[in-house]
């Protein structure tokens, strides 16, 4: 069990940390050992300023990674922060108007909020987002942007399918809409071949790649960024230098000979392997417990989730499932308010950390929790 996850030993169907087994820690301090035996000086410190975007060897390897120009790219402390700052750009001085996934990433739906953005709720289905209610939706709404995790979504763990892809886009250029593509689980594939991602089918588009090296390298570097035009991710950058001067020097360096070593292409093919066997295992378990109840099998990334008839409120049933030695993020925080499913728990099932037979537990508890 994750010990930070757990509350008083629950099993902890809580946030998606990635397992500890599968960042590479040792490697990692021997990357900044190296680093610093011969760059202490610089590294300890502030970034030259006037418009940084980030370490260069940094932002050289991930355009390199990401086949795009490494003048596009601009480096945060960790992707939420990247998209905080890109709220603040492109948000516009009338009305802020912002499409996400209904459910998405609760932490993103934060900030759309702390920017004063009205939230513009489209239900997801099992290949991604009801295109059909986003375009009804564009009838009535213009939208600054459209927020979407393509890829292993959090938290419903679906992937939005090619077709769908083209249409997303389609729209974006006729309603003239930026697409902010949130790209921190692509890499983790377990079976099967992605799609294109949007930023590669854009054709005219306006598409903003964020990514992060949270689940394929280190969280704890906190290394978050956007792939953009050259123009943008200097305005991002001195945004960030007019609220915290710069990331951190260490971390990025760190991060760079890491990738530049071809540490990272390992580390994910371990992860890869770890995370597939956890996944199928996880499938077999809540498929066989929870049943069409799921919604989609997703074959990479951090979570499968569930929408579960409840008989009790989202606190009741939260409590109950703490009784029975579950703890679970409440599912209503994955919604815009007026999106929330009535008479059901969405569940999300973050199957990174746990064991086929602890999960079984877990949900076999959550299933009698909602009075089933
Ligand atoms: C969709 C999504 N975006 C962003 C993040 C946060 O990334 P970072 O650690 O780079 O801030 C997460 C982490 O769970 C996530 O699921």
């Amino acid at each position: 069990m994750n010990e930070m996850n757990s509350s008083a030993g629950l099993v902890p169907l809580t946030r998606g940390i990635p397992p500890i087994e599968t960042i590479p820690s040792a490697a990692l301090a021997d990357c900044a050992r190296e680093l610093l035996a011969k760059d202490a000086g610089r590294l300890f410190q502030y970034a030259a300023l006037g418009g940084n975007k980030g370490d260069a060897l940094l932002r050289e390897q991930l355009g390199r990674q990401h086949s795009c120009d490494p003048e596009g790219i601009f480096v945060g402390n960790g992707s939420l922060q990247v998209l905080d700052l890109l709220c603040a750009e492109l948000r516009p001085n009338g009305d802020f108007e912002v499409v996400v996934e209904s459910p998405t990433y609760d932490r993103a739906l934060g900030i759309f909020r702390r920017h004063g953005a009205t939230l513009l709720g489209v239900p997801v289905q099992p290949d991604g987002m009801d295109i059909e209610q986003l375009e009804a939706l564009l009838t009535r709404h213009r939208p600054t942007l459209i927020y979407t995790i393509a890829d292993f979504q959090n938290p419903s763990g679906v992937t939005l399918s090619t077709a769908k892809r083209h249409r997303l886009l389609a729209l974006a250029r006729e309603h003239d809409m930026i697409v902010v593509e949130d790209l921190p689980y692509r890499a983790l594939r377990y079976h099967g071949r992605s799609p294109p991602s949007l930023a590669d089918l854009a054709d005219g588009a306006r598409v903003i790649g964020l990514c992060s090296l949270s689940k394929t390298l280190s969280p704890g570097l906190r290394i978050g960024y956007a792939m953009t035009d050259a123009a943008t991710a200097r305005s991002l950058a001195h945004r960030a230098e007019n609220t915290y001067l710069c990331a951190s020097p260490l971390c990025q360096g760190i991060a760079a000979r890491a990738l530049s070593q071809g540490l990272m292409d390992v580390s994910l093919a371990q992860t890869r392997q770890t995370l597939a066997a956890r996944h199928d295992a996880a499938w077999r378990v809540a498929h066989r417990l929870l049943g069409d109840a799921l919604m989609a099998r997703p074959d990479g990334g951090y979570f499968m989730s569930a929408l579960l008839p409840c008989a009790f409120s989202e606190t009741q049933l939260i409590t109950r499932a703490s009784d029975r030695g579950v703890a679970l993020t409440p599912g209503s925080h994955f919604f815009p308010p007026d999106r929330v499913p009535a008479q059901h728990f969405f569940l999300r099932i973050p199957f990174q950390s746990l064991g086929a037979d602890r999960l079984a537990l877990a949900l076999e508890a959550v299933v009698d929790a909602t009075g089933a």
